[in-house]
């Protein structure tokens, strides 16, 4: 089958050790390989490289390149970010031209997965139930009432072997809203994963995005020739900037499928996630410590050293402390989120 990993995000969560130059899929924040080639590897049993189509933003094109450099993927660059919707149109329009009838797994380049064989089961299965329609996705049982998550309500009834047809689709509720479904027993995060036919995927757009599902259809007389770079900026150009969430899973008509799984996702959206993933391989006393580090009287701390130099921490509870070449975050463990904040500020100094 197709895959369509998605690597243009330009992540900011993970300051500072990720500027915008260096977003979160590019990081090895989980075992020895960056996000991005750990996905590659993830998907492999599915699809050949040929079959493997990688979006990616201009100024990312060079690292990308150089983290796929040994595979034959197909890398598809953008003139700049207009957000996943016209990302996975023009991966649907790419697909269609090359032939694809069947099913294209569409998935973020920037998660963790920890059992890959029960998220490659879980694709296997949404491919099987859209073959002739629909969109599939996969549905992870939440923990807390994040916002910063969709959400799955799926039936309850008429459910398909693994999978069930989904009552409403809501991305990132507020907290309120995020609480209430927290507590249904009925819904799902959206793990950010799509499996559709280009068929369908394309007609959704037609549907919902008709201007630029036309200058789809226009892009495409100059694949692979050229042309396709300017042809692209152009139709960017003129396109909205918005998420395939909000553009289509809201708003779609077609049948709409949840396929639960417990494949140990996360998608490492901050400290915090980061340090969850991490747990198993704290010190007794809760601690996650990497670099050349050493803590005393610390309990469920999360110190990384990456500034080449002797850091020890003391007496430090639910703490988080980051320390690069260049700057050094100490913060509430539980609040990482908000370093949003000092990206922020940093941004609107310059
Ligand atoms: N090529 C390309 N171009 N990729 C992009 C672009 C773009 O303009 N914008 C984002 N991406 C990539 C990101 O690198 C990431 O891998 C993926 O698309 C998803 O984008 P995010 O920006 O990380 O989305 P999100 O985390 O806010 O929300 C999505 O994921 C959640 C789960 O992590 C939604 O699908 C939510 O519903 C979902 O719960
Ligand atoms: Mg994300």
């Amino acid at each position: 089958m197709i895959s369509v990993i998605m690597a243009g995000g330009s992540g900011t969560r993970f300051w500072p050790l990720s500027r915008s130059s260096y977003p979160k899929q590019f990081l090895k924040i989980v075992g020895d390989q960056p996000l991005l080639r750990a996905t590659y590897e993830r998907i492999r049993p599915l699809s050949t490289d040929e079959e493997i189509l990688v979006v990616v933003g201009r100024e990312h094109e060079e690292e990308t390149r150089r983290i796929l450099a040994d595979t034959r993927v197909r890398i598809l660059v953008e003139p700049f970010g207009r957000n996943t919707a016209p990302c996975v149109g023009l991966a649907a329009r790419y697909a269609a031209h090359l032939g694809a009838t069947g099913p294209l797994a569409i998935l973020p380049a920037d998660h963790y997965v920890a059992d890959p064989e029960a998220f490659q089961h879980a694709i296997r299965k949404a491919a099987t139930v859209v073959q002739e329609g629909g969109i599939a996705t996969l549905g992870i049982v939440p923990t807390r009432p994040e916002t910063g998550y969709g959400y799955i309500e799926r039936q309850t009834e008429g459910a398909l072997d693994g999978a069930y047809r989904v009552r409403r689709f809501v991305e990132k509720p507020p907290l309120e809203t995020a609480a209430k479904y927290f507590q249904s027993g009925r819904h799902y995060w959206n793990a950010g994963i799509f499996v559709a036919t280009a068929t369908t995927l394309l007609k959704e757009f037609a549907a919902h995005m008709p201007e630029f599902a036309a200058g789809l259809d226009v892009l495409a007389r100059t694949f692979d020739t050229e042309g396709f770079s300017q042809a692209l900026e152009d139709l960017y150009g003129a396109t909205e900037n918005i998420s395939f969430d909000y553009a289509v899973m809201e708003k779609t008509r077609e049948a709409v499928y949840v396929v639960p799984t417990h494949c140990g996702w996360s998608d490492v959206g901050s400290w915090y996630s980061l340090y969850d993933v991490r747990r198993s391989g704290a010190d007794s006393d809760g601690n996650v410590l990497e670099g050349d580090v050493r803590a005393y009287d610390c309990r469920d701390s999360f110190v990384v050293g990456h500034g080449g130099r002797f850091l020890a921490v003391l007496g430090l509870q639910r703490v988080l402390v980051v320390d690069t070449k260049d700057a050094v975050l100490v913060a509430d463990l539980e609040r990482s989120q908000e370093v949003r904040r000092v990206v922020q500020d940093l941004k609107d100094k310059r």
